[in-house]
C-alpha cells in the first residue's frame, strides 16, 4: 500500500512568522504520526525560511519513538544539507534540485547536466545507510539516466499533473505520471510521488500501481482549515457570547 508522509514545511513556516515556537514542529509530527501517517518529510532550504536544521535534529530522534515510519530529509544537496543529513541518518533522503530563490520545488533533475555531480552525493549517501531519491520530471529518457547512476527511487513532481487534473483533464494528466512509473519500476527503481497533491486528486493519481510514498504538505494544511475553521470559531464565538452574558447581568 502507499505509504503517506506528512511534509511539515507549512507547520514550520507559520512557526516562523512569529518568531515563537507555536505551532511546536515537533508536536505537529507527533499529532501526524498518532493519526496514522507513514512518515514526516522535511525540507530544510539553505535560509532555513520554513524548516530548520535543529527541526531536522529533533525530528531524527522523535521517529526513534515511532519504529513503523520514516523520515524523509529532502533538498538541494549543498554542503550544509548533506552534513545534516549524514549526521541525521533519515530512512531516506530526496534529492532536489531547487534554486534558494524559488518559492518551493519546480522542476525535477536534469541529469544529462547534474548527472555527475548527483552520481557522487547518490553514493556518498547509500554509503551512509540512507536510502536515495530523486525528485524527477516524468520524462523518460531522465529515468533512465536515473537508474544509470545508482538511486534506489525516484519522486515523480506531481505540480503538473496536479494542474490538468483541476482543470478537468483527468486522464490527459495521469498519462505521462502512468508511463513513467512503468518505466522506472520496469528498470527497478521505486516510484514515489509529491508535489500539489490534494484530497480532490491523490485517488485519482493512485490508479498508477506500485507508487510507494506521496509526500504531501500545502494541500494536508489547507485542507485542516477545511475540516476545522468552522468548529474554531464557534469556540471563540462561545467564549466572546459568555462574556456577552456576564457583561449585561
Ligand atoms: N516533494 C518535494 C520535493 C517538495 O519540495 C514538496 C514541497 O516542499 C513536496 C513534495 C510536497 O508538496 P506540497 O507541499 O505541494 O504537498
Amino acid at each position: 500500500m502507499t505509504k503517506l508522509s506528512v511534509n511539515l514545511n507549512k507547520f514550520a513556516l507559520l512557526r516562523n512568522s512569529r518568531g515563537r515556537d507555536y505551532p511546536n514542529v515537533l508536536t505537529m509530527a507527533k499529532r501526524c504520526l498518532d493519526s496514522g501517517v507513514d512518515g514526516i518529510t522535511i525540507h530544510p532550504r539553505p535560509d532555513q525560511r520554513h524548516a530548520k536544521y535543529s527541526d531536522v535534529y529533533e525530528l531524527a530522534e522523535l521517529l526513534r519513538q515511532y519504529p513503523e515510519a520514516e523520515l524523509n530529509i529532502e533538498g538541494n544537496p549543498v554542503p550544509e544539507f548533506l552534513n545534516v543529513v549524514k549526521e541525521a541518518v533519515p530512512h531516506q533522503c530526496t534529492l532536489v534540485p531547487d534554486d534558494p530563490n524559488q518559492l518551493t520545488s519546480d522542476h525535477g533533475w536534469d541529469l544529462k547536466k547534474d548527472g555527475n555531480f548527483v552520481s557522487s552525493i547518490v553514493k556518498d549517501l547509500q554509503e551512509n545507510q540512507i536510502r536515495v531519491s530523486l525528485f524527477m520530471d516524468p520524462v523518460l529518457d531522465q529515468i533512465e539516466l536515473a537508474k544509470g547512476l545508482g538511486t534506489d527511487r525516484i519522486e515523480l513532481y506531481t505540480e503538473a499533473y496536479a494542474r490538468q487534473f483541476a482543470e478537468g483533464n483527468k486522464e490527459k494528466a495521469v498519462q505521462d505520471y502512468q508511463t513513467a512509473a512503468a518505466k522506472a519500476q520496469e528498470l527497478g527503481l521505486g516510484v514515489n510521488a509529491g508535489h500539489d497533491l490534494d484530497l480532490m486528486n491523490l485517488e485519482f493519481f493512485l490508479k498508477i500501481p506500485g507508487v510507494l510514498e506521496v509526500s504531501i504538505g500545502h494541500a494536508l494544511v489547507v485542507e485542516s482549515f477545511d475540516h476545522g475553521l468552522e468548529e474554531t470559531i464557534r469556540q471563540y464565538l462561545k467564549i466572546i457570547s459568555r462574556k456577552k452574558d456576564a457583561g449585561t447581568e
